[in-house]
């Protein structure tokens, strides 16, 4: 964080509101320059409630006000997976709450706020729209100007909040729903270099944890196993490792650890903990192999100029990927930014900081701004083979 910010805490409520779970974050005092640009932030577009205030100087620099998440994992539990109407009910029954509680803590005022920002996507529609008409109705009942945010752009931008690292830089968004390598040029300037031909890498982790009995959300569950296990036990595939196109698939990487587990059942705590190790060390050669691939085909593209290379997105929150990543950029000449463990998975300073970031541009929406439940970053991306959806 930026100097000058001094130690508060931010709050993270897990299951109902009175379950509250304080977790340190370095949040800054309430804002006192005039010439700064006070942002309301609203992130519904899974299952995580969240709502903060982010201040940004005129200079771009960046000030956390708040952060308020609740995620609902108790909720979806027993699912084993999000389910979207509960999502969406969920949102709108506790949203109001979180609101209040991101301007308390921030120590502001609806009045002192100079725009509402929101995930307009992409994500699940029903809590898109609670978080969207949530954010137009105080628009305008203060006569703010609303922004509506694309998730993805929020999450490549982060490390502008924790980091004050500006464009360009070259960007792994990992999380549930995406797996890319993007360019980032400036804000609403991306391109996309890979994707995923099949499943996301945090789908990977959760459908991993799922198949092996682990509880969900499955990436720290499965992480945790790892530590204990034996990385080179189960022989496992390592998707798209040496191809010539930058992309990802972890489709397959996931049945081979089905198939292993079959081989291997009944599963003891030491076998679980191996092949969460060997499937974790399988993703790394292939993620890390990806990525250097991505760099070689941008800095062909750029004349070299990409100095810094960022990770976001909730598996970005991974140890062992972060740890390997710092390497490769290394070795790349490279460094390596990635924002700290609680903003990289939802939030909604991230979705506040975006706002900020367009509001300084002049980049506001109207009212009737709708929703966008598929909401590609790069609108140009060339399609990519069976990649549906996720691309
Ligand atoms: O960015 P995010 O919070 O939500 C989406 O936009 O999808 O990412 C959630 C994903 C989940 O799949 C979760 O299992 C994964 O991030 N994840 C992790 C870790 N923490 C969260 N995956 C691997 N290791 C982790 N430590
Ligand atoms: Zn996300």
């Amino acid at each position: 964080m930026p100097s000058g910010a001094r130690e508060r805490k931010s709050v993270c409520i897990a299951g109902g509101p009175k379950a509250v779970n304080w977790r340190d974050w370095k949040l800054a005092a309430a804002a006192s320059d005039p010439r700064e640009a006070l942002l309301l932030g609203i992130e519904t577009s899974c299952d995580e409630t969240a709502a903060a205030v982010v201040a940004r100087g005129a200079d771009g620099s960046a000030r956390l006000l708040s952060s308020i998440v609740r995620a609902q994992w108790e909720e979806h539990g027993a699912f084993g997976g999000v389910v979207p109407e509960i999502a969406a009910r969920a949102h709108a029954e506790c949203l109001d709450e979180i609101i209040a509680l991101a301007l308390k803590e921030a120590d502001v005022s609806l009045a002192d706020i100079d725009a509402v920002a929101a995930a307009a996507g992409p994500g699940l529609i029903g809590g898109l729209i609670v978080g969207v008409v949530s954010a137009k109705a105080i628009a305008l009942a203060t006569a703010k100007p609303f922004i509506a945010v694309n998730h993805l752009e929020a999450h490549a931008l982060t490390v502008g909040l924790t980091d004050g690292l500006p464009p360009p830089y070259l960007m792994l968004l990992v999380s549930g729903g995406h797996t890319q390598v993007l360019l980032v040029r400036g804000v609403a300037d991306y391109t996309r270099i890979s994707t995923t031909i099949d499943d996301a890498l945090g789908e990977a982790f959760d459908k991993t944890a799922k198949l092996l009995g682990l509880p969900q959300p499955g990436g720290p569950a499965v992480e945790k196993a790892a530590l204990a296990g034996n990385p080179d036990r189960f022989e496992l595939p390592r998707p798209m490792k040496g191809r010539a196109e930058p992309h990802f698939s972890f489709a397959g990487l996931k049945t081979a650890v089905r198939q292993r587990a079959r081989e291997a059942a009944p599963l003891k705590d030491s076998d679980i903990a191996d092949l969460c190790a060997s499937f974790q060390q399988a993703v790394l050669d292939t993620v890390l192999d990806r990525c250097r691939k991505a760099i070689s085909i941008a800095r062909e593209g750029t004349g070299n100029e990409i100095r810094h290379f960022v990770a976001a997105g909730g598996v970005a929150a991974n140890a062992a990927l972060r740890q390997g990543l710092t390497e490769l950029a290394r070795s790349e000449g490279m460094d390596f930014h990635a924002p700290p463990l609680a903003l990289c998975g939802d939030n909604a300073a991230m979705i506040a900081w975006a706002g900020a970031e367009r509001l300084a541009k002049g980049l506001t929406d109207p009212l009737g701004a709708p929703v966008h439940p598929r909401w590609p970053l790069d609108g140009s991306a060339e399609k990519v083979r069976g990649a549906g959806v996720k691309a």
